[in-house]
């Protein structure tokens, strides 16, 4: 996507400035959260990347520190940049969390509230908007536990995304791929509504 066009680029302004905290989970699908960063990046947008220990397994915190220029989170109890908890510093710093891909596991705790690792315990400190870039074999999804899972969610106000169709890891074509990076880049951008006359940043009445 060319986050100077139209769409892409009405998109890029609404993220300029923005800080973004991206939780990347244990999904085959997590090749494509390095492309998200580089749209985040290439509007402007600020982006500490948090990786569960799936995460890591298909990506390396290496590729998201060098596309985002910022230290990733990668454990609960590992040293952060400041005093503060890493999952406390990081739900007050970011604007909004995107979890792209989120796997079912993940999604799960986040309708329990479970935190038992550095994203499900920032994601349930969180008080910003979250958006959720579901990635899951057909079953998973279609699974009445996944189901719960995210009308709970989306109840409670958070943003599941629909999964795309296609050929999925399993090697089988169904519905369960993460939405492609353009997709999720504008949903983020959509959490960001412009400044209505009479919002804030508007010009004081005459
Ligand atoms: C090759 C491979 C691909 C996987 N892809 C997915 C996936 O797309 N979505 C999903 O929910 N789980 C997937 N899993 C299973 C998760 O990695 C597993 O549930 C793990 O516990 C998730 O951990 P996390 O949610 O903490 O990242 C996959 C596992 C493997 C081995």
């Amino acid at each position: 996507m060319d986050t100077k066009t139209a769409n892409g680029g009405a998109a890029a302004a609404a993220l300029a400035g923005r800080k973004i905290a991206l939780g990347v989970t244990g999904s085959i699908a997590a090749y494509k959260a390095c492309e998200l960063v580089r749209l985040f990046v290439k509007a402007g947008a600020e982006v500490s990347v948090i990786m569960t220990a799936g995460a890591q397994q298909f990506v390396t915190p290496l590729t998201f520190r060098t596309l985002s220029r910022r230290s990733v989170a990668t454990g609960l109890f590992e040293n952060p940049e400041t005093w503060v908890p890493g999952h406390v510093s990081l739900a007050l710093w970011c604007d909004a969390l995107v979890i792209a891909p989120c796997t079912a596991n993940v999604a799960a705790k986040l309708a329990c509230g479970i935190a038992d690792d550095i994203l499900s315990s920032i994601a349930l400190a969180c008080r910003k908007p979250i958006l959720l870039a579901p990635a899951m074999n057909e079953g998973m999804l279609d699974a009445p536990a996944t189901r719960a899972n995210f009308a709970t969610l989306r109840a409670r106000g958070v943003a599941v995304m629909d999964c795309g169709e296609g050929e999925l890891a399993c090697g089988v074509e169904g519905r369960g791929r993460m939405p492609e990076p353009p997709a999720v880049f504008r949903a983020v951008a959509e959490l960001f509504p412009p400044a209505t006359p009479a919002g804030p940043g508007a010009a004081p009445a005459p």
